[in-house]
Protein backbone atom coordinates (compact mmCIF):
# COMPACT_ATOMS: atom_id res chain seq x y z
CA UNK A 1 0.00 0.00 0.00
CA UNK A 2 1.38 3.18 -0.69
CA UNK A 3 1.33 5.84 1.56
CA UNK A 4 0.10 9.25 0.32
CA UNK A 5 1.13 11.39 2.94
CA UNK A 6 4.77 10.92 2.38
CA UNK A 7 6.34 13.03 -0.37
CA UNK A 8 10.42 12.82 -1.07
CA UNK A 9 12.17 15.61 -1.45
CA UNK A 10 15.54 15.52 -3.40
CA UNK A 11 18.90 17.82 -3.82
CA UNK A 12 18.59 20.38 -6.15
CA UNK A 13 21.56 22.30 -7.90
CA UNK A 14 20.61 26.14 -7.36
CA UNK A 15 17.03 28.29 -5.80
CA UNK A 16 16.16 30.68 -8.25
CA UNK A 17 12.85 33.14 -8.83
CA UNK A 18 10.75 35.53 -7.01
CA UNK A 19 7.91 34.70 -4.74
CA UNK A 20 4.87 36.98 -3.08
CA UNK A 21 4.57 35.32 0.45
CA UNK A 22 0.90 34.17 1.80
CA UNK A 23 -0.49 36.61 4.18
CA UNK A 24 1.32 36.71 7.46
CA UNK A 25 -0.56 34.00 10.28
CA UNK A 26 -0.48 35.74 13.44
CA UNK A 27 -1.73 39.26 11.47
CA UNK A 28 -4.63 36.98 9.78
CA UNK A 29 -5.89 36.37 12.59
CA UNK A 30 -6.03 39.14 14.27
CA UNK A 31 -7.28 41.06 11.31
CA UNK A 32 -10.19 38.70 11.54
CA UNK A 33 -10.53 39.48 15.07
CA UNK A 34 -10.74 42.70 15.00
CA UNK A 35 -13.22 42.57 11.99
CA UNK A 36 -15.57 40.57 14.46
CA UNK A 37 -14.64 43.49 16.93
CA UNK A 38 -15.46 46.42 14.18
CA UNK A 39 -19.71 46.91 13.55
CA UNK A 40 -20.06 47.03 9.68
CA UNK A 41 -18.14 46.00 7.01
CA UNK A 42 -14.88 44.82 6.37
CA UNK A 43 -12.46 44.59 3.60
CA UNK A 44 -8.87 42.16 4.25
CA UNK A 45 -6.71 41.67 1.28
CA UNK A 46 -3.85 39.08 1.11
CA UNK A 47 -5.34 37.08 4.07
CA UNK A 48 -2.98 33.94 5.02
CA UNK A 49 -6.08 31.17 3.98
CA UNK A 50 -4.36 28.12 5.84
CA UNK A 51 -6.27 26.24 7.96
CA UNK A 52 -5.32 28.15 11.10
CA UNK A 53 -7.07 30.77 9.84
CA UNK A 54 -10.11 29.20 8.71
CA UNK A 55 -10.78 28.26 12.16
CA UNK A 56 -10.87 31.70 13.32
CA UNK A 57 -13.34 32.24 10.49
CA UNK A 58 -15.23 29.07 11.16
CA UNK A 59 -15.41 30.28 15.05
CA UNK A 60 -16.86 34.06 14.28
CA UNK A 61 -19.40 32.68 12.01
CA UNK A 62 -20.93 30.78 15.01
CA UNK A 63 -20.65 34.12 16.69
CA UNK A 64 -22.97 35.84 14.23
CA UNK A 65 -20.20 36.99 12.16
CA UNK A 66 -19.96 36.87 8.03
CA UNK A 67 -17.49 36.56 5.26
CA UNK A 68 -17.14 36.07 1.47
CA UNK A 69 -14.13 34.15 0.78
CA UNK A 70 -12.75 35.10 -2.41
CA UNK A 71 -9.30 33.78 -3.35
CA UNK A 72 -7.26 35.60 -0.74
CA UNK A 73 -9.84 38.78 0.22
CA UNK A 74 -12.33 38.45 2.66
CA UNK A 75 -15.60 40.76 2.95
CA UNK A 76 -16.58 40.65 6.96
CA UNK A 77 -20.00 41.80 7.77
CA UNK A 78 -20.14 41.93 12.06
CA UNK A 79 -22.38 43.18 14.29
CA UNK A 80 -19.96 44.34 16.90
CA UNK A 81 -17.93 43.10 19.84
CA UNK A 82 -21.51 43.62 21.28
CA UNK A 83 -23.75 42.07 19.14
CA UNK A 84 -22.13 38.83 18.75
CA UNK A 85 -23.96 35.38 19.81
CA UNK A 86 -23.60 32.66 21.66
CA UNK A 87 -23.07 29.70 19.02
CA UNK A 88 -26.28 28.10 19.00
CA UNK A 89 -24.54 24.58 20.12
CA UNK A 90 -21.97 25.91 22.25
CA UNK A 91 -19.37 25.01 20.73
CA UNK A 92 -16.20 26.69 19.10
CA UNK A 93 -13.86 24.14 17.53
CA UNK A 94 -10.51 26.07 17.14
CA UNK A 95 -8.60 22.82 15.05
CA UNK A 96 -4.86 22.96 15.37
CA UNK A 97 -4.50 26.89 15.95
CA UNK A 98 -2.98 27.95 19.45
CA UNK A 99 -3.95 31.40 18.44
CA UNK A 100 -7.33 30.97 17.72
CA UNK A 101 -8.10 29.53 20.85
CA UNK A 102 -5.82 31.88 23.15
CA UNK A 103 -7.23 35.61 21.70
CA UNK A 104 -10.64 34.77 21.45
CA UNK A 105 -10.90 33.27 24.83
CA UNK A 106 -9.65 36.91 26.02
CA UNK A 107 -12.03 38.48 23.81
CA UNK A 108 -15.08 36.36 24.86
CA UNK A 109 -14.92 35.64 28.43
CA UNK A 110 -15.89 39.83 29.03
CA UNK A 111 -19.12 39.06 26.56
CA UNK A 112 -22.21 38.05 29.19
CA UNK A 113 -23.97 36.50 26.41
CA UNK A 114 -21.66 33.94 26.08
CA UNK A 115 -21.94 30.22 27.51
CA UNK A 116 -19.31 27.98 25.36
CA UNK A 117 -16.37 25.08 25.17
CA UNK A 118 -13.73 25.87 23.16
CA UNK A 119 -12.10 22.43 21.79
CA UNK A 120 -9.37 21.56 19.36
CA UNK A 121 -7.78 18.96 17.72
CA UNK A 122 -5.67 16.53 19.22
CA UNK A 123 -2.28 18.31 19.31
CA UNK A 124 -3.85 21.61 20.47
CA UNK A 125 -6.02 19.85 23.59
CA UNK A 126 -2.94 18.79 25.01
CA UNK A 127 -1.24 22.37 24.89
CA UNK A 128 -1.15 24.62 28.04
CA UNK A 129 -4.06 26.72 28.98
CA UNK A 130 -3.64 28.00 32.22
CA UNK A 131 -1.21 30.92 30.76
CA UNK A 132 -4.75 31.98 29.74
CA UNK A 133 -6.69 30.89 32.59
CA UNK A 134 -5.25 32.62 35.30
CA UNK A 135 -4.81 36.28 34.37
CA UNK A 136 -8.53 35.41 33.06
CA UNK A 137 -9.69 34.30 36.40
CA UNK A 138 -7.96 37.48 37.77
CA UNK A 139 -9.93 39.38 35.97
CA UNK A 140 -13.07 38.00 36.63
CA UNK A 141 -13.89 35.41 34.25
CA UNK A 142 -16.00 32.66 34.64
CA UNK A 143 -13.16 30.19 33.09
CA UNK A 144 -12.42 26.57 33.67
CA UNK A 145 -10.59 23.70 32.25
CA UNK A 146 -10.62 20.37 33.94
CA UNK A 147 -6.41 19.89 33.65
CA UNK A 148 -5.56 22.83 32.32
CA UNK A 149 -5.91 21.79 28.77
CA UNK A 150 -8.99 21.96 26.53
CA UNK A 151 -11.82 21.79 26.55
CA UNK A 152 -12.09 25.62 28.31
CA UNK A 153 -15.79 26.33 29.37
CA UNK A 154 -16.60 30.32 29.18
CA UNK A 155 -19.35 31.92 30.73
CA UNK A 156 -19.45 35.25 30.30
CA UNK A 157 -19.04 37.94 32.74
CA UNK A 158 -18.08 41.30 33.67
CA UNK A 159 -14.56 41.91 33.97
CA UNK A 160 -12.01 44.64 35.75
CA UNK A 161 -8.94 45.56 34.56
CA UNK A 162 -5.93 44.19 36.25
CA UNK A 163 -2.10 44.34 36.40
CA UNK A 164 -0.12 40.90 35.13
CA UNK A 165 2.88 40.71 35.02
CA UNK A 166 3.42 37.85 32.26
CA UNK A 167 5.14 34.33 33.33
CA UNK A 168 6.25 33.51 29.62
CA UNK A 169 7.17 35.68 26.97
CA UNK A 170 3.91 34.68 24.45
CA UNK A 171 2.25 37.01 22.54
CA UNK A 172 -0.78 34.83 22.51
CA UNK A 173 -0.82 35.12 26.43
CA UNK A 174 -0.06 38.93 26.10
CA UNK A 175 -2.89 39.19 23.51
CA UNK A 176 -5.63 37.46 25.48
CA UNK A 177 -5.31 39.84 28.12
CA UNK A 178 -5.37 42.79 26.33
CA UNK A 179 -8.31 41.58 24.05
CA UNK A 180 -10.24 40.98 27.52
CA UNK A 181 -9.09 44.45 28.56
CA UNK A 182 -11.13 45.79 25.74
CA UNK A 183 -14.54 44.48 27.54
CA UNK A 184 -13.36 45.61 31.36
CA UNK A 185 -14.19 47.96 33.53
CA UNK A 186 -10.82 50.06 34.32
CA UNK A 187 -7.09 49.99 32.93
CA UNK A 188 -5.65 46.61 32.00
CA UNK A 189 -1.48 46.77 32.56
CA UNK A 190 0.08 43.94 30.69
CA UNK A 191 4.14 43.78 31.86
CA UNK A 192 6.31 41.95 29.31
CA UNK A 193 10.05 40.56 30.76
CA UNK A 194 11.28 40.30 27.21
CA UNK A 195 9.04 41.76 23.94
CA UNK A 196 6.69 39.10 21.68
CA UNK A 197 5.56 40.10 19.02
CA UNK A 198 3.59 43.34 18.74
CA UNK A 199 0.39 42.71 16.25
CA UNK A 200 -2.62 43.52 18.48
CA UNK A 201 -0.49 46.37 20.01
CA UNK A 202 -0.15 47.59 16.13
CA UNK A 203 -3.64 46.55 15.11
CA UNK A 204 -5.15 48.84 18.95
CA UNK A 205 -3.27 51.63 17.42
CA UNK A 206 -4.46 51.60 14.04
CA UNK A 207 -8.13 51.47 15.31
CA UNK A 208 -7.10 54.33 17.61
CA UNK A 209 -8.41 51.80 20.71
CA UNK A 210 -6.31 53.39 23.66
CA UNK A 211 -3.44 51.33 24.17
CA UNK A 212 -0.19 52.71 25.30
CA UNK A 213 3.34 51.73 26.14
CA UNK A 214 5.38 52.74 28.81
CA UNK A 215 8.49 51.14 28.74
CA UNK A 216 7.71 47.50 28.53
CA UNK A 217 4.28 47.91 30.51
CA UNK A 218 1.25 47.95 27.86
CA UNK A 219 -1.79 49.20 28.60
CA UNK A 220 -5.30 49.49 27.33
CA UNK A 221 -8.63 51.16 28.30
CA UNK A 222 -12.29 49.98 28.00
CA UNK A 223 -13.48 50.03 24.38
CA UNK A 224 -16.46 52.18 24.83
CA UNK A 225 -17.84 52.65 21.53
CA UNK A 226 -17.57 49.78 18.51
CA UNK A 227 -14.86 50.79 15.93
CA UNK A 228 -15.94 51.07 12.32
CA UNK A 229 -15.46 48.66 9.63
CA UNK A 230 -12.04 49.29 8.09
CA UNK A 231 -9.81 47.89 5.13
CA UNK A 232 -6.39 46.04 5.59
CA UNK A 233 -3.78 44.36 3.43
CA UNK A 234 -1.99 41.47 5.42
CA UNK A 235 2.06 41.94 4.91
CA UNK A 236 3.68 38.75 3.92
CA UNK A 237 4.48 36.09 6.58
CA UNK A 238 7.95 36.56 7.61
CA UNK A 239 7.78 32.94 9.15
CA UNK A 240 6.66 31.59 5.64
CA UNK A 241 9.76 33.49 4.05
CA UNK A 242 12.05 32.25 6.35
CA UNK A 243 11.71 28.93 4.76
CA UNK A 244 12.77 30.01 1.11
CA UNK A 245 15.50 32.37 2.79
CA UNK A 246 16.92 29.13 4.43
CA UNK A 247 16.93 27.11 0.78
CA UNK A 248 18.57 30.22 -1.03
CA UNK A 249 21.46 30.82 2.10
CA UNK A 250 22.44 26.83 2.30
CA UNK A 251 22.18 25.92 -1.66
CA UNK A 252 24.75 27.23 -4.27
CA UNK A 253 24.45 29.48 -7.09
CA UNK A 254 21.03 30.19 -5.63
CA UNK A 255 19.13 33.87 -5.77
CA UNK A 256 15.57 34.62 -4.51
CA UNK A 257 13.51 37.57 -4.47
CA UNK A 258 10.82 37.72 -1.97
CA UNK A 259 8.21 40.36 -1.79
CA UNK A 260 6.07 42.30 0.06
CA UNK A 261 7.53 40.51 3.47
CA UNK A 262 6.33 42.16 6.91
CA UNK A 263 10.00 43.95 8.20
CA UNK A 264 7.68 43.76 11.80
CA UNK A 265 11.07 44.30 13.90
CA UNK A 266 9.46 41.60 16.57
CA UNK A 267 9.52 39.13 13.43
CA UNK A 268 12.66 39.38 12.04
CA UNK A 269 14.70 38.02 14.63
CA UNK A 270 15.83 35.45 12.37
CA UNK A 271 17.41 37.41 9.90
CA UNK A 272 19.45 39.85 11.97
CA UNK A 273 21.07 36.62 13.38
CA UNK A 274 21.54 34.99 9.87
CA UNK A 275 23.24 38.61 8.64
CA UNK A 276 25.32 38.33 11.69
CA UNK A 277 26.49 34.78 10.60
CA UNK A 278 27.79 35.92 7.30
CA UNK A 279 24.30 35.87 5.42
CA UNK A 280 23.74 38.02 2.42
CA UNK A 281 20.07 39.50 2.80
CA UNK A 282 18.94 42.62 1.41
CA UNK A 283 16.35 44.52 1.51
CA UNK A 284 14.68 46.74 -1.07
CA UNK A 285 11.43 48.84 -1.33
CA UNK A 286 10.75 49.34 2.73
CA UNK A 287 7.48 50.65 3.54
CA UNK A 288 7.95 52.14 6.82
CA UNK A 289 4.45 52.22 9.16
CA UNK A 290 3.50 50.44 12.21
CA UNK A 291 3.71 47.43 10.41
CA UNK A 292 6.37 47.74 7.88
CA UNK A 293 7.19 45.51 4.98
CA UNK A 294 9.74 45.36 2.00
CA UNK A 295 11.15 42.95 -0.47
CA UNK A 296 13.90 40.67 0.35
CA UNK A 297 16.98 39.65 -2.14
CA UNK A 298 18.56 36.58 -0.97
CA UNK A 299 21.76 34.77 -2.56
CA UNK A 300 23.67 32.13 -1.55
CA UNK A 301 26.15 32.45 1.14
CA UNK A 302 28.89 30.87 3.86
CA UNK A 303 27.93 30.93 7.41
CA UNK A 304 29.34 30.70 10.73
CA UNK A 305 27.87 28.53 13.47
CA UNK A 306 25.66 30.75 15.80
CA UNK A 307 24.37 30.88 19.48
CA UNK A 308 20.85 31.77 20.02
CA UNK A 309 19.94 32.46 24.35
CA UNK A 310 16.82 33.46 25.73
CA UNK A 311 16.58 37.14 24.75
CA UNK A 312 16.50 36.32 21.28
CA UNK A 313 14.30 33.55 21.32
CA UNK A 314 10.62 35.35 21.23
CA UNK A 315 11.79 36.89 18.00
CA UNK A 316 12.54 34.07 15.98
CA UNK A 317 10.62 31.11 18.22
CA UNK A 318 9.12 29.78 14.57
CA UNK A 319 11.96 29.82 13.00
CA UNK A 320 14.33 27.83 15.27
CA UNK A 321 13.55 24.16 14.12
CA UNK A 322 14.70 25.72 10.70
CA UNK A 323 17.80 27.89 11.90
CA UNK A 324 18.63 24.54 13.69
CA UNK A 325 18.92 22.92 9.96
CA UNK A 326 20.81 25.96 8.74
CA UNK A 327 23.52 24.77 11.76
CA UNK A 328 23.92 21.64 10.07
CA UNK A 329 25.64 23.59 7.51
CA UNK A 330 27.29 26.72 9.13
CA UNK A 331 30.92 25.33 10.17
CA UNK A 332 31.21 24.68 13.47
CA UNK A 333 29.17 24.05 16.87
CA UNK A 334 25.81 25.98 17.16
CA UNK A 335 23.98 26.45 20.41
CA UNK A 336 20.50 26.73 20.92
CA UNK A 337 19.25 27.74 25.08
CA UNK A 338 16.23 29.67 26.98
CA UNK A 339 13.73 28.04 23.69
CA UNK A 340 12.38 25.27 26.42
CA UNK A 341 9.06 27.12 24.86
CA UNK A 342 9.54 25.00 21.98
CA UNK A 343 7.79 22.05 23.75
CA UNK A 344 4.85 23.87 24.04
CA UNK A 345 4.17 24.24 20.24
CA UNK A 346 2.49 22.28 17.78
CA UNK A 347 4.31 19.27 18.86
CA UNK A 348 7.10 19.62 21.15
CA UNK A 349 9.35 20.90 18.29
CA UNK A 350 12.83 20.13 20.87
CA UNK A 351 12.68 16.38 20.40
CA UNK A 352 10.88 16.57 17.17
CA UNK A 353 14.00 19.16 15.42
CA UNK A 354 16.40 16.91 16.98
CA UNK A 355 15.12 13.40 15.84
CA UNK A 356 14.97 15.03 12.37
CA UNK A 357 18.87 16.04 12.45
CA UNK A 358 19.57 13.26 13.99
CA UNK A 359 17.66 10.71 10.89
CA UNK A 360 19.41 12.87 8.10
CA UNK A 361 23.11 12.41 9.65
CA UNK A 362 23.54 15.63 11.69
CA UNK A 363 25.13 15.60 15.28
CA UNK A 364 22.90 16.68 17.61
CA UNK A 365 22.78 16.77 21.68
CA UNK A 366 19.31 17.47 23.06
CA UNK A 367 19.36 20.13 26.23
CA UNK A 368 15.75 20.56 28.16
CA UNK A 369 15.84 23.89 26.51
CA UNK A 370 17.38 23.76 23.43
CA UNK A 371 20.43 21.79 21.57
CA UNK A 372 23.72 21.66 20.35
CA UNK A 373 24.21 21.30 16.52
CA UNK A 374 27.74 20.31 14.62
CA UNK A 375 27.38 21.75 11.70
CA UNK A 376 29.93 21.66 8.27
CA UNK A 377 29.52 17.82 7.71
CA UNK A 378 26.97 16.69 4.65
CA UNK A 379 23.93 16.27 5.44
CA UNK A 380 22.94 12.58 4.24
CA UNK A 381 19.06 12.44 4.13
CA UNK A 382 16.43 9.76 5.12
CA UNK A 383 13.09 9.59 6.75
CA UNK A 384 11.28 12.94 8.79
CA UNK A 385 8.27 11.94 10.66
CA UNK A 386 6.49 15.74 10.66
CA UNK A 387 4.43 14.93 14.25
CA UNK A 388 1.42 16.66 12.34
CA UNK A 389 3.64 20.13 12.90
CA UNK A 390 3.38 22.46 9.67
CA UNK A 391 6.77 23.98 10.49
CA UNK A 392 8.74 20.53 11.11
CA UNK A 393 7.31 19.54 7.71
CA UNK A 394 8.45 22.59 6.10
CA UNK A 395 11.90 22.17 7.60
CA UNK A 396 12.28 18.64 6.80
CA UNK A 397 11.12 19.76 2.92
CA UNK A 398 14.22 22.23 2.93
CA UNK A 399 16.30 19.74 4.39
CA UNK A 400 15.54 17.70 1.27
CA UNK A 401 16.52 20.32 -1.36
CA UNK A 402 20.32 20.49 0.71
CA UNK A 403 21.12 16.83 1.72
CA UNK A 404 22.99 14.43 -0.69
CA UNK A 405 20.52 12.34 -0.79
CA UNK A 406 16.35 12.39 -0.71
CA UNK A 407 14.42 13.35 2.45
CA UNK A 408 11.23 11.15 2.78
CA UNK A 409 8.68 13.81 4.31
CA UNK A 410 5.85 11.88 6.06
CA UNK A 411 3.08 13.49 7.23
CA UNK A 412 3.78 16.46 4.45
CA UNK A 413 0.00 17.88 4.12
CA UNK A 414 -0.38 19.40 7.59
CA UNK A 415 1.85 22.51 5.20
CA UNK A 416 -1.83 23.36 4.98
CA UNK A 417 -1.68 24.94 8.48
CA UNK A 418 0.11 27.79 7.23
CA UNK A 419 0.86 27.48 3.24
CA UNK A 420 -0.99 25.08 1.12
CA UNK A 421 1.18 26.33 -1.52
CA UNK A 422 4.29 25.63 -0.07
CA UNK A 423 5.17 22.52 -2.59
CA UNK A 424 3.92 24.43 -5.88
CA UNK A 425 6.72 27.08 -4.33
CA UNK A 426 9.37 24.75 -3.52
CA UNK A 427 8.53 23.02 -7.65
CA UNK A 428 9.06 26.26 -9.08
CA UNK A 429 12.03 27.42 -7.96
CA UNK A 430 13.65 24.37 -8.01
CA UNK A 431 16.53 24.47 -10.81
CA UNK A 432 18.43 21.23 -10.60
C1 LIG B 1 1.73 33.65 17.79
C2 LIG B 1 2.60 33.70 18.85
C3 LIG B 1 3.63 32.67 19.12
C4 LIG B 1 3.91 31.83 17.87
C5 LIG B 1 2.65 31.39 17.18
C6 LIG B 1 1.79 32.58 16.78
C7 LIG B 1 0.72 34.72 17.66
O1 LIG B 1 3.16 31.83 20.14
O2 LIG B 1 4.69 30.72 18.21
O3 LIG B 1 2.99 30.66 16.02
O4 LIG B 1 0.11 34.85 16.58
O5 LIG B 1 0.53 35.46 18.63
P1 LIG B 1 3.37 32.21 21.68
O6 LIG B 1 2.78 33.53 21.86
O7 LIG B 1 2.63 31.18 22.49
O8 LIG B 1 4.85 32.14 21.90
Amino acid sequence: MTDHNIKSIHPVESIRGQITLPGDKSLSHRALIFAAIAKGSSKIRHLNIGADALSTIACLQKLGVSFQLGKFTVDVESPGLAGLKNPSDGILNCGNSGTTVRLMAGLLAGCEQMNLSMIGDASLSKRPMRRIIDPLKKMGADISSENGTLPLVIRGTKLKGIQYQLPVASAQVKSCVLLAGLSAQGKTFVEETLPSRNHTETMMKMFRIPIFRNKNIISVHTLRRPIPGFEYSVPGDPSSAAYWVAAALMIPKSRLLLRKVSLNPTRTGYIKLLRSCGADIQIADEKKGLEPSGDLIVRSSTLKAFHIRSKQVPNLIDEIPLLALIAAVCKGKSTIRGAKELRYKECDRISATVEMLRNIGVEVEEFDDGMDIVGGNPVAGGDVYAHGDHRIAMTASIAGLVAQSPVRVRGWSTVDISYPDFYNILERISKS
